[in-house]
């Protein structure tokens, strides 16, 4: 089965083809980081227009790629919630129209479980293609961490009982931020320092120059429910370390310098950068790190799970990885992480998450919509 994937939650316009939920046979991602680099952060009515503009490009070059006509495609699954709702339309009332003009099964999928299936659709391709990898079984604790989100899941499967060959998936929600998502304080933190946009890249190849242990910004402390998240009193943290002090005098001439630098290098950035910054961004890192590998890992032990993962543009950071993979090994668990580019924002993701949908027999008529707010699963905790 071939599915065309669409996705526009946020300030990605993607498309993919995926045939039978595990080979990717294309995926096209137009990135708007250049519209919103300059405001350091998305602004939602320029990320519509931007979609709005790419949405058939996009779609086009998707099938291109793959070497197939949209006659071809055999259903569409695009993103329905949660996201930016100008963002969400333009995709989701593309995906609708090109389901009823040529009469193929719609499905909407959840941005998240997107996420979360771009660890199987990564494990189970290389698997096919015999790479020495375990794999990744269920039930696992799964960990979606970006620039919008940072929650837990438990993620459970059962076979589908009717005459559909699928599998169900179910999702409960053990936790997730109060506030900020992780990515976003990864990107406050930075804009704050004028190191660029977005963030999250920039210290994750920054920090390495820094000291981790130079601040100790000590443990994130959380009422009611320990396995939800909360970030902003990190970000303050940082924020009340840098305001009024050498920090923010070096940040002003950084962001002047990079007013008359055109996309500086990491290199030329990081001679633009005094030890002191270096050494509060390594710390920051360390603290945004430390905190989700605990709380995953405590969630992993509450649902007694051996299978870990972690994806969202997030799972991207070298640190996160590396504490995860340490972590897990030494206590007998085992972590999954998409490659870099199924990590962040794709469509290969929602078709692969929407082909198990099909599969279960799920259609979606034209009463379809977007929802800026879309929880998935139960709240469990
Ligand atoms: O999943 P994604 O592409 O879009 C959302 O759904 O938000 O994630 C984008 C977020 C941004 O906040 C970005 O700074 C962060 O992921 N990010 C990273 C890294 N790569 C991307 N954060 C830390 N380290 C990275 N290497
Ligand atoms: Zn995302």
């Amino acid at each position: 089965m071939l599915v065309l994937g669409i996705e526009s939650s946020c300030d990605e316009t993607a498309a993919a083809v995926v045939a039978d939920g595990e080979e990717i046979r294309s995926s096209v991602v137009a990135s708007q980081v250049l519209t919103h680099e300059k405001y350091g952060g998305v602004v939602p009515e320029l990320a519509s227009r931007e979609h709005l503009r790419k949405i058939q490009p996009v779609v086009e070059e998707a099938c291109r790629q793959a070497q197939v006509t949209i006659h071809d495609v055999d259903a569409i699954a695009v993103t329905e919630g949660p996201g930016l709702i100008g963002s969400l339309l333009v995709g989701l009332v593309y995906g609708k129209a090109l389901a009823l003009s040529l009469d193929k099964p719609l499905v909407g999928v959840n941005h998240l479980e997107g996420h979360i299936h771009a660890v199987w659709l990564e494990n189970k391709m290389a698997r096919i293609a015999g790479k020495p990898v375990a794999e990744a079984a269920l039930p696992a604790v799964a960990l979606v961490v970006s620039g919008g989100h940072t929650s837990l899941f438990l993620v459970e499967a059962s076979s589908h009982a009717a005459d559909h060959p699928g599998r169900v998936f179910t999702y409960s929600q053990l936790g997730r931020t109060r506030d900020d998502a992780a990515g976003e304080a990864f990107d406050k933190v930075a804009k704050l320092l004028a190191l660029g946009y977005p963030g999250g890249p920039i210290i994750d190849r920054l920090a390495p120059f820094g000291n981790p242990l130079a601040v100790d910004f000590g443990h994130i402390k959380m009422k009611g429910n320990p396995l939800d998240f909360s970030f902003s009193g990190l970000k303050t943290a940082v924020l009340y370390r840098v305001r009024g002090t050498e920090l923010a005098k070096e940040a002003g001439e950084r962001r002047a310098w990079r007013k008359t630098a055109d996309r500086p290098s990491d290199d030329d950035l990081r001679a633009h950068c005094a030890q002191a910054t270096l050494d509060l961004i390594a710390s920051f890192q360390k603290a945004v790190v430390q905190d989700l590998v605990e709380r995953t890992l405590a969630a992993a032990d509450a649902c007694h799970v051996d299978a870990i993962f972690v994806s969202g543009g997030v799972a991207c950071n070298s640190l996160l990885r590396q504490r995860f993979t340490e972590a897990t090994r030494r206590q007998g668990l085992q972590a999954f992480f998409p490659s870099p580019a199924l990590s962040t924002d794709n469509a290969a993701m929602i078709a692969a998450a929407g082909y198990y949908k099909l599969l279960a027999g799920e259609r979606a008529g034209v009463s379809l919509t977007a929802h800026a707010s879309f929880p998935l699963g139960a709240n469990r905790m």
